[in-house]
């Protein structure tokens, strides 16, 4: 399997409750090279634009408030298959739903509040790395 990068997002839920350090030790226990790190919080339009994708769901409005309440922490993160292999590290998106040991089985409370946010494909890696990341902050 090839060396990819992958977007990650602890959200503001996670953020908020002090997870920040645990779901960093997660992100090292599972063998990902941390690229790049920045803590900042969104505008609405900066979310809204991040989650352009989802502008026609139901969703939309609640998740682009949500993700713009309070300070979150953006992470380019590296290893074999990482694309994939952060989307099993995080569980599936409904915490109800994701397999125990699973970042947002162990600490999501809801399909909202999930606590972290992972890249579904290499086109929307793409997208979303350079939508937060300059091309020299990720030599
Ligand atoms: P993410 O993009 O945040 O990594 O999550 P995902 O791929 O697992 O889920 P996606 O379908 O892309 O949805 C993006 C985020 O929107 C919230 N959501 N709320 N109320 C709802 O039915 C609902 N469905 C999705 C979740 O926080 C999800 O992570
Ligand atoms: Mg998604």
């Amino acid at each position: 399997m090839a060396i990819e990068r992958t977007l990650a997002i602890i959200k503001p839920d996670a953020v908020g409750r002090g997870l920040t350090g645990e779901i960093l030790s997660r992100i090292h226990k599972a063998g990902f090279q941390i690229v790049a790190i920045k803590s900042m919080r969104l505008t609405r339009k900066q979310a809204e634009g991040f989650y352009a994708v989802h502008r026609e769901r139901g969703f939309f409005g609640e998740l682009t408030e949500f993700m713009s309440s309070g300070k979150v922490v953006v992470l380019a993160l590296e290893a074999e298959g990482a694309i994939a292999k952060w989307r099993e590290t995080m569980g599936a998106t409904d915490p109800a739903k994701a397999a125990p040991g699973t970042i947002r089985r162990d600490l999501g409370t809801s399909i909202g509040n999930n606590c972290t946010h992972g890249s579904d494909a290499p086109d929307t890696a793409a997208f979303e790395l350079s939508y937060f990341f300059a091309g020299h902050e990720l030599l």
